[in-house]
């Protein structure tokens, strides 16, 4: 079986920078790495990303947004994730369940037992070895995704983007509850160092792991 490791953090966290930094690392291993995404990850799933950010006129309750994530997870899992670890290959995946206990847990208010319930019947046993939780104050990620956002010519911001400081405060703090309560599987690195520091600080979480037997 190959390692599952999932990146983790508010907006303009860098989570993109250290994901490709971690796989040029493990290849440098020899180890064969899949990158991907939550949501998304495949084509159906991709679909529902779309689905779930792009803001429209319907009302669309924290609970359904949650169900969507899920939705988008439980066929990434079946199409890649899973029979990515099954030959053997790793999986860096950019955002997981811990994202639905921070953005729809925290920043929503959906109740922890409804997404336990959903990440039970949707993970069945298929939880990350490691977590990389890339953590900043809100202002300077929102700043950071902003600016990229300017640089890519984006205008509409997606129905993430568009949440408060309040928001984002409140995800913040429960990724780092999540990580006090597992700290063996979550690592909490700085997130407002550059990004070759970030990622260095990443890649020796990860030699840990490797040294862990795999
Ligand atoms: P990204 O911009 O990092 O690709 O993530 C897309 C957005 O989706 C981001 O604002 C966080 C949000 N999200 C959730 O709210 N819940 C989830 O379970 C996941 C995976 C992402």
């Amino acid at each position: 079986m190959g390692r599952f490791i999932t990146l983790e953090g508010i907006e303009g966290a860098g989570k993109s920078t250290v994901a490709q930094a971690l796989m040029r690392a493990l290849e440098a291993r020899g180890i064969v790495v899949r990158a991907t995404r939550e949501p998304g990850g495949t084509p159906l799933a991709e679909r529902l990303r779309d689905a779930v950010l792009t803001k429209g006129e319907e009302t669309v309750s924290p609970e359904a947004e949650t169900m969507l994530m899920f939705a988008s997870r439980a066929v990434h899992l079946d199409n890649l994730v899973r029979p990515a670890l099954a030959r053997g290959e790793w999986v860096i995946c950019d955002r997981y369940t811990d994202a639905t206990r921070a953005y729809q847990g925290g920043g929503r208010g959906v109740a922890r037992e409804f997404i336990e319930t959903l990440a039970q019947a949707v993970h069945r046993g298929t939880e990350p070895d490691l977590t990389l939780l890339l953590d900043l104050p809100v202002e300077v990620g929102l700043e950071r995704a902003r600016r990229r956002r300017v640089a890519n010519g984006q205008v509409v911001a997606d129905r993430f983007e568009s949440e408060t400081l309040e928001f984002f405060g409140r995800v913040r703090s429960r990724y780092l509850e999540i990580a006090k309560a597992d700290p063996l599987r979550v690592h909490v690195l700085d997130a407002t160092r550059d990004a070759v520091q970030v990622a260095a600080a990443a890649s020796a979480a990860l030699d840990a792991l490797i040294g862990r037997g795999t």
